[in-house]
This record gives C-alpha cells, structure tokens and sequence, in this order.
C-alpha cells in the first residue's frame, strides 16, 4: 500500500458552472462548493491526511460582480455556524491564509474566531486561501526580509519564513476540479514538487473516491 501524502492542496474548481448548467446562481454553487468542503474534510480525516489546503478565493477574484464576490466572502460565518462543532469533534484545526488584512472586517473576525477556536486540534491542519495569490506572497514576504535582514539572504528556507505560509509544509500532491490544467498562482514555490492530478468532475461533485484515487493512483 502507498503511503498516504501529508498534505494535499486543492484548487476547488468549477462552482460557478455548475450552478449555471443547473439554471442556479452562482451563489448556489459557491454554497455547494461549501458542503463539498465538509464531504473534503470527513474523508481527508478518513483517509489519514494531515494536511489540507484549499483555494478558496484568490487575489484576481475581487473583479469579479460585487454580489458574487459579498456572498463568498458571507461564506465564512455560514462555515463557522454549520461547521465549528464537526471541525472540533474531529479534531480539526483551521487555518486562513493569504492577505487577510484587505478582507471585509466582519469576515476577519469570523475566521479569526474560527482559528482561535480550533487551536488545539491537531488530527489535521485545513488550510484555506482567502485573498492569496502566490506572486503576491512571494513579493510581501522579500518586502519583509529587506526591512528585517539587509544583509540578504542564502536560501529559500530564509525567504519561507516570510511567507504567510511559513508554517505550511510543501504540497505532495495538487488536485483541480473542473478540467481546467493551470496553477493559477496557487503556491507556487509550495508545491514546486508536487505531484499534479486534473478531475473532470465540478467542485461541488467533488467525492471522497475522488480523494481517494488522486491520493493512491500516480
Ligand atoms: C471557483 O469556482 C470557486 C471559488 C472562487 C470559490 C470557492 C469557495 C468555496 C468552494 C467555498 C469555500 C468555503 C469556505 C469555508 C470559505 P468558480 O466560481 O471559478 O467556477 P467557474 O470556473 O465554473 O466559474
């Protein structure tokens, strides 16, 4: 038997299109998307993942219609209500990264919460983008090391440490919904070695024997 991979990242592909082909809003399949999430973290459990990361919202997705944009970011406090007692059962830790500063102060607040509240959980660390763009990360980080360490740096374990992501270990293995084969500024540098896997299949469709075969069929 394989061994199970320690952290696997996910670019939840395909909400949109597939509340359009079911003459849906788009917000309906952002909602799906959302217990496609819950389906995603039982079955990482499961599975023995210890690590779970997930695109939720990435830095180019402000452009798009404002509604769109109000309800994903509404998504959190619907997390944390339906979501704060399983995560907490199951011994999940949750944990937002990205630019949050820029984010809405009422969804600050709320995933703000939902870290603190799931400090202490250690059976997996599920990570969530919100705000992230990976060339965004990557500039925030040298701006940091430049004030903190004028006197450079040697190697890229000493950049890591100013990236929001510091804490994360390197992606071994990446998933997409969706079709769609592109990375789309999605930690770059994290999953420079990671193995890539595209499913068909819309986020909100997304299985846990989809999870199960990226993770064993190479
Ligand atoms: C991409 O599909 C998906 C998003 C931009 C939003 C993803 C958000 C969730 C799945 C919910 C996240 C849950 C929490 C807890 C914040 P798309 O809209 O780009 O789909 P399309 O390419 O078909 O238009």
């Amino acid at each position: 038997m394989k061994k199970v991979p320690n952290h696997v990242a996910i670019m939840m592909d395909g909400n949109g299109r597939w509340a359009v082909e079911k003459g849906k809003p788009r917000s309906a399949g952002h909602y799906a998307g959302m217990l496609a999430v819950r389906r995603t973290v039982e079955a990482a459990v499961q599975l023995g993942i210890s690590n779970l990361t997930l695109y939720a919202f990435s830095s180019e997705n402000w452009k798009r219609p404002k509604q769109e944009v109000d309800y994903i970011m509404h998504l959190p406090s619907i997390f944390y209500k339906t979501e704060i007692k399983a995560l907490n059962k199951a011994g999940v830790r949750v944990e937002f990264f990205g630019d949050l500063q820029a984010l809405p102060l009422k969804t600050l607040a709320v995933i703000k919460k939902t870290m603190q509240e799931t400090i202490h959980n250690n059976t997996l660390i599920l990570r969530i983008a919100l705000n992230y763009g990976s060339k965004d990360e990557i500039i925030n980080g040298i701006k940091e090391l430049v004030q903190a360490n004028s006197q450079g740096i040697q190697e890229y374990e000493e950049l890591r440490q100013f990236f929001w992501t510091k804490e994360m270990p390197d992606v071994d293995v990446m998933i997409r919904t969706s079709g769609e084969q592109r990375l789309s500024n999605f930690l770059l540098m994290q999953a420079a070695n990671a193995r890539l896997v595209f499913i068909k299949a819309y986020w909100p469709d997304f299985e846990r024997d989809m999870l199960s075969d990226a993770i064993t069929n190479n």
